[in-house]
Parts: C-alpha cells; structure tokens; sequence
C-alpha cells in the first residue's frame, strides 16, 4: 500500500480522518455557543480524560465550530513553565486589534485596550519575545491590583464587553488546563463565575486530565454548578471500526472485517491506538485488502 497515501494520523492533536463518536459532545458545544451568544446563561465546559482520548482534536474541532457561528476564538495551551497572564495577554490584544478592525463604535474596545495594558504592567508580565506595544493609557483602577484572582475577571469582563459592543461573543479554548497553578485556575475559574453573573458573550472550553474536575472543586466549591465536565473516553466498537473503514473506503480501498475487528478489540476503543493500528495496518498490507493473516504477522 501507498504510504503516502495512508489516511490515518496517530499523533498527538492530529485530526484523525474520521472523529467518531463524539456527536453527543460536539452538540453540548453547539448549544452553549448558541445559548451565550443570546444572552443566555449556560454552563462553560471542561473536557475531562486520559492522554491519547482525543481531548485536543474536539478542542480544535470546539475552535472551528465556534468561529462558524461568528465567535472569536482564542485557543491556547497551558504550559509548566508559563503563566496564564503570559499566555493570554498576547491573545488578548490580537482579538481587542481584531474588534477594532470591525466597523462601529470603539469606546469598550478602546476600553478593553486600556485595561488591558494595566493588567499587564500589574501582574509584571514580561513579553521578552513579543513587545505588545498597546499605544494607549492604562486605565488606573481596574485590573491593575496585582492579584489574578482580582484582576482576571475585570478584564475579560472588559473584554467580553468590547465583543458585546460588536455584537459577537468570545470563545477561550485553553488545552492541558491542569497545567495551571492553583491561584491561576482559581482566577479562571472567578472569571467565569462573573460572566455568568453578567452573562456576557465569553465562554470557557477547557480540557485536562482526570483530576481536572477534583482541581476545580478544591480550588472553588462553586465549580461544579458553574462548568459541565463531559468524559472523553473510549469509543464503541462500532464506533471504533467506523473509524477505521471509513478512511479505508474514501482511499478507495478495502480492508476485510476480520482485520476490522482484531484492530477494534486490540484498540479497546482507545483513540490514538486506532489510528497507530489503522497506520501500521495500511502500511503493512500487500494489497488493498489487508487480511488478517498478514496483521498477525505484524503483530508478531
Ligand atoms: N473521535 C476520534 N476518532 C478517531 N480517532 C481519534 C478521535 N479522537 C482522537 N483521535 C486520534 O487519537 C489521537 C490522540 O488525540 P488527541 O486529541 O491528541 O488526544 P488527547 O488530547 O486526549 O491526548 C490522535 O491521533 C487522533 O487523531
Ligand atoms: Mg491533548
């Protein structure tokens, strides 16, 4: 078989060529975009799961589907050895420019500008490989204590309000959450509670590890009835065997069911081991038709 021509992508976030198994989620996540962007009040996720369950790819997948329906989007990822400030401040900026760009009035654009260059002389953030250059006074006051857990709800409030007043709302993708230290989380997590207390237009998709839910809860009591945290997990054999076939067919290949359902029983309906089996699968084969001697042999 050709592998260049080879549709399957075990990675780490690399989109397989067919998301299986993930409908439920994906339309949790069409109505609170929805929902917000009316105005309503509807519970931020935080997508919860082992390495390797697909958690990154539905984030992506979350981003597009936010930006379909007229949201900006910020995604990050958070990092061991960088502060939430350090990974958002940049991001900001770009949406607050962004907006400013957009036709109408600019006074909580300019505002959010304003806010944001005191947040980041208060936190002493330093940008070493990316002067932010905001050309405008802070604005004394307002997200400028020091503290995160202060200053973060102020200013995406702000933000959430520069959005408003274009009439568009703000999805913030944030990967790896677990990543943050306890005060950064807690700040997150106090942020999202005056959106919801505002209801204004931003909305929180996070995704972690398992324990992501337990951090939340000892970090603010209050977590659980502010986020829904669905569990991403292993797919259903026929699920996990539409995600093989699938990619198989649209090459214009065949692959017999017995190889399916060896894959699908090795896999344990585990994502990336689909996509490492689909892989080694294809490459191995002869012929477009891999049968299940031949991925015995590769089993070996
Ligand atoms: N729903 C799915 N169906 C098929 N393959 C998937 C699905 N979700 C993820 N994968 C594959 O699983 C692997 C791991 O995905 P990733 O998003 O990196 O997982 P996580 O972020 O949870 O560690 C990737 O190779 C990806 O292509
Ligand atoms: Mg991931």
């Amino acid at each position: 078989m050709d592998p260049i021509r080879n549709p399957f992508s075990p990675g780490a976030g690399s989109p397989p060529p067919e998301l299986v198994g993930r409908e439920a989620v994906l339309e949790q996540v069409r109505i609170l975009l929805a929902r917000v962007k009316q105005g309503k009040s509807e519970k931020s996720l935080l997508l919860t799961g082992l390495r390797g369950v697909g958690k990154t790819v539905l984030l992506t997948k979350m981003c597009d589907q936010a930006e379909a329906v007229g949201y900006h989007t910020i995604l990050i990822e958070a990092h061991e050895d960088k502060s939430l400030p350090v990974l958002l401040a940049p991001q900001l900026r770009n949406l607050l420019y962004k907006l400013d760009r957009m036709e109408g009035a600019k006074q909580q654009i300019r505002r959010g500008l304003a806010v944001l260059k005191s947040f980041i002389s208060s936190v002493k953030v330093t940008f070493d490989d990316m002067p932010l250059g905001l050309d405008i006074d802070p604005e004394q006051g307002t997200a400028d204590t020091g503290d995160l857990e202060l200053d973060l709800p102020d200013l995406l409030a702000v933000v959430a309000q520069a959005a408003a007043e274009r009439g568009t709302a703000v999805a913030l993708l944030i990967d790896e959450l677990q990543y943050f230290s306890e005060k950064e989380l807690s700040a997150l997590i106090m942020a999202m509670h005056r959106m919801q207390q505002r209801q204004l237009p931003l909305v929180l998709i996070g995704a972690g590890l398992p324990i992501l839910p337990r951090l939340a809860g000892d970090s603010k009591s209050y977590a659980e009835r502010l986020f829904s945290f669905p569990q991403i997990g292993a797919l259903e054999p026929a699920d996990a065997a539409r995600a093989i076939v699938g990619p198989v067919e649209t090459e214009g290949a065949a692959i017999e069911p017995a190889a399916v359902d060896a894959i699908v029983a090795m896999a344990q309906g585990y994502p990336y081991f689909i996509q490492e089996w689909g892989y080694q699968a294809w490459n191995g084969a002869e012929s477009s038709l891999p049968n299940l001697s031949r991925l015995n042999r590769l089993l070996e």
